[in-house]
């Protein structure tokens, strides 16, 4: 570290980093944007110039090739690997050498899902672990203000009468963004991995316990995938003029819905209940998160309810704001720091100040192998038509249909 500031160094200059990693700066004290390494230099070199503009760093900019190069640079303090997810095993490989080779970082934080199939995601703990580098997944709905109240409430309150035994969610759009999502083999999967990971990640995080560690063992899991939507013919005609991937020979599911079966340490059944798509058509992200218990119940909402504003089609050419907003007419979410709200700014300071203490953050890659297992088992489930018990199922050499 040369200076007292935390130089986080991002991998990719992709949505989420230029959306969510690099506003929220913002909000954290003593951190600043030091390096951007990306595939095509000129989209580095525009989100340093925004960084600039917005007061978050003056990055040093990598092209394609200079990930190294990025790890050795002594104002990078962490690594945020924010690429698409085929490119986990070689990014991790890479900064793994870095560190072998005399790179001083203080930890390495990786955004969701964790990896494709779960030997890859052994494959980068392993690597990782092996060179004593503190890790984070980034999983934003646990770091989610609301999401966060919402558990610590209801567990302080609720205590006396039980345990919490259900948890819901639901989380849509209308579809991703870059043709990578859209292939299987590259995504890894399709909603169920882009989507149902943020579902299952929040509703485990909500059943468990704040103040004990362990008192919830998943046992199973039933589901269902679907495609719905896209592939359609017009709309995988669609795709394939937008994306140029061939959705309609080469699906993936654009809709899931998975109920893992849990038990606590007394051996209760707790159940979760996760569905997702991305076939929404509405006003933005649509979410409903709850969870349940013998006398109480709460909810985290983002939906048409929530605010908004309207617009009608005599003004609606140009473009939308929100993340996955479908149209630039009718009615639109009011998405005023969404990096807050949204658990970014936390999720980030969260990684940080665990790297600084050379530990790992509050979910690390161990959280995001374990919710890549329960992917990975609804996938099996769908696939078989069955139950899939997680104690009997060999999900190691496992791989999800669309990603075959
Ligand atoms: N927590 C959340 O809510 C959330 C939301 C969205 C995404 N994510 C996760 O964040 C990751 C990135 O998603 P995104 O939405 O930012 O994706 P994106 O908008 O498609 O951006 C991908 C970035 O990776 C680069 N890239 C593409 N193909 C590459 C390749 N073959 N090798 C190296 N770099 C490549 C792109 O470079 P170019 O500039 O050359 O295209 C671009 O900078 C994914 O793992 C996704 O699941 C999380």
């Amino acid at each position: 570290m040369s200076d007292s500031r935390f130089g986080i160094g991002l991998v990719g200059a992709g949505f989420i980093s230029r959306d969510a990693h690099a506003p929220s700066v913002d909000y954290l004290s003593d951190v600043h944007i030091a390096g951007i390494q990306n595939r095509t230099r000129e989209n580095a070199v525009d989100l340093a110039e925004t960084c600039r503009e917005h007061g978050r760093g003056d990055p040093s900019v990598y092209g394609a090739g200079e990930l190294a190069e990025l790890a050795h640079d002594p104002e990078v303090d962490g690594i945020w690997i924010a690429t698409p997810n085929f490119t986990r095993t070689e990014t991790v490989d890479t900064l793994v050498d870095a560190v072998e080779s005399g790179a001083t970082l203080q930890g390495i934080a990786l955004e969701k899902p964790i990896a494709r199939t779960l030997p890859e995601a052994r494959h980068l703990i392993d690597r990782i672990e092996s060179v004593d580098l503190p890790h984070a997944y980034l999983e934003n709905w646990i770091h989610e203000p609301d999401i966060k109240d919402l558990r610590s409430l209801l567990w302080q309150r609720g205590r006396d009468a039980g345990r919490p035994y259900l948890a819901r969610s639901q989380a849509e759009h209308g579809g991703p963004h870059s043709g990578w999502f859209w292939d299987g083999q590259k995504q890894g999967g399709g909603a169920l991995t882009d989507m149902l990971c943020h579902s299952l990640g929040g509703n485990d995080y909500l059943l468990r316990d704040p103040e004990a560690e362990g008192q919830l063992e998943p046992v199973s899991v039933t589901a269902d995938t679907e495609t719905l939507k896209w592939a359609r013919e017009s709309y995988a005609e669609e795709l394939q003029e937008r994306y140029g991937v061939d959705y309609e020979e080469h699906p993936s599911e654009d809709y899931a819905r998975v109920t893992v079966r849990y038990e606590d340490a007394a051996g209760n059944p707790v159940v979760s209940e996760a569905t997702g798509s991305w076939c929404f058509v509405g006003s933005g992200v649509s979410r409903h998160i709850e969870l349940l218990g013998p006398e109480y119940s709460g909810q985290v909402r983002s939906d048409d309810d929530s605010s908004s504003v309207f617009f009608s089609d005599a003004l609606g050419d140009g473009d939308g704001w929100a993340e996955k907003q479908t149209a630039t007419s009718g009615r639109m979410p009011i998405a005023a720091a969404t990096v807050v709200t949204g658990g970014f700014v936390a999720e980030n300071r969260d990684a940080i100040r665990a790297f600084s203490a050379g530990e790992n953050a509050t979910f690390d890659l161990f959280d995001g192998e374990r919710i890549l297992r329960l992917c990975m088992a609804a996938y099996k489930a769908a696939e078989d038509g069955t139950r899939v018990e997680l104690a009997d199922a060999s999900l190691d050499s496992y791989t999800p249909p669309p990603a075959r």
